[in-house]
């Protein structure tokens, strides 16, 4: 077992991240961290035939249920968090039991939401299986649904005990799924890691090639990037919020058109490029700068450009509806350089809107 562990620093709430391959398998992992006998696995219909036995074998001493949910992120619903509340009532499950997530980001998000609300908290371990989840949505504690009119509108923050990232499992991800996990691994680069996004122009065939070695660098810089903002921000109060680069824009464009038609890593590559674009009608980034970032997005096979069913008011409108708003007033995450990312700024709104409008079109 080659193994790296990191630390998220939040004092006495701190974990590990272990990173590596074949950890799925690694019995002690999971048993450090368990305080309970009951213990109830999350996962859904694509993970459970390839993953769930290999978890569940580790836990023979434990008291399991299983819940497996429909596979997508039109089922990151209250409705389905409901389901794995009615699972664990109805099984008795108790304040000190553990809840463990497999799966991917939208498992990971539900996951830890029934973990934060069932009898107030419950303990809760995250096992992330796309390259997304690996990188971004299992570290850093936030969880929820999405509500028709807002994506991970309801919500809380809380923290998992340990975060087990396989990257063997990435094996059978397919490649679609692959490159929308790298749109997050670009995000670090181009917030606050200048040198990685250098690696990543160098490297991104490695990584969509399944390169086990740049894979494993790639997910340990993310992580740890990401763990650095969180012990920083956990409940982001001011740097945290940089994580959300093109997330405002991408958010409108998974609900502008239906959760689960465009994959969040990809809503993400597109408005990474529009906060990109806005950035430069700031003044901030030059012309070259805005075509290094799209040819990176276009090499890792995403897409930059936004959907043409969206309009500039429709995107306005649905960008009004964030988690970084003030009073109503759409506040983003823009870039000063490559590798260095604003705080939520204002945004006039002729710049805004000529991003939407040429950007677009
Ligand atoms: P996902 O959970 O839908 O997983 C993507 C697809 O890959 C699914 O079909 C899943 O079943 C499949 N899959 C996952 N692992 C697999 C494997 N090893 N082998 C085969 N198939 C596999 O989506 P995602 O991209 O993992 O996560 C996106 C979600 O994460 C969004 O809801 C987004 O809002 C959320 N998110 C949350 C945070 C956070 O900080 N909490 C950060 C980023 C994204
Ligand atoms: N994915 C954004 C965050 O964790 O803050």
């Amino acid at each position: 077992m080659l193994m790296k562990k990191l630390m998220v620093a939040l004092g006495d709430r701190s974990y590990p991240i272990y990173i590596g391959s074949g950890l799925l398998n690694q019995e002690q992992l999971y048993t450090q961290h368990i305080k309970s006998k009951q213990v109830i696995v999350i996962t859904n219909s694509t993970i459970a035939p390839l993953y769930l036995d290999q978890v569940l074998n580790n836990l023979q001493n434990f008291t399991v249920e299983t819940l497996i949910l429909p596979d997508g992120e039109q089922f990151k619903t209250l409705d389905y968090v409901t389901q794995i509340f009615d699972k664990l009532l109805s099984c008795k499950f108790s304040r000190n039991a553990t809840l463990i997530a497999l799966g991917g980001g939208v498992i990971g998000d539900m996951g830890g939401f029934c973990a934060a609300c069932y009898q107030r908290g419950i303990a809760f371990i995250q096992i992330p299986t796309s390259l997304l989840a690996q990188v971004d949505s299992s570290v850093g504690g936030k969880t929820g649904v999405n509500h028709p009119l807002g994506k991970n509108m309801i919500g809380a923050f809380y923290q998992p005990l340990c975060v087990i990232a396989d990257a063997d499992v990435l094996n059978t991800l397919d490649d679609r799924q692959l490159s929308a996990g790298l749109a997050e691994v670009i995000k670090y680069g181009l917030i606050r890691d200048i040198e990685f996004f250098e690696w990543l122009e160098q490297n991104i065939e490695l990584l969509l090639a399944r390169d086990k070695a740049a894979l494993a660098f790639a997910i340990e810089r993310s992580c740890l990037n990401k763990a650095q903002i969180v012990a920083e921000d956990e409940t982001e109060t001011g740097i945290r919020a940089t994580l959300n680069l093109g997330h405002t824009f991408g958010h409108a464009i998974e609900t502008g058109t239906g959760y689960g038609t465009y994959l969040h890593g990809e809503a993400v590559s597109i408005g990474t490029c529009q906060a990109a674009d806005l950035s430069r009608r700031k003044g901030w980034l030059t012309d070259a700068d805005v075509e290094r970032i799209i040819a990176l997005f276009k090499k890792a096979n995403l897409p930059v450009k936004p959907p043409e069913q969206l309009d500039s008011d429709q995107f306005l409108e649905l960008m009004a509806v964030d988690k970084k708003n003030i009073d109503g007033n759409i506040r983003l995450i823009l870039l000063t350089a490559i590798g260095a990312a604003t705080l939520p700024v204002g945004i006039d709104a002729l710049l805004l809107e000529q991003t939407l409008k040429s950007y677009s079109r």
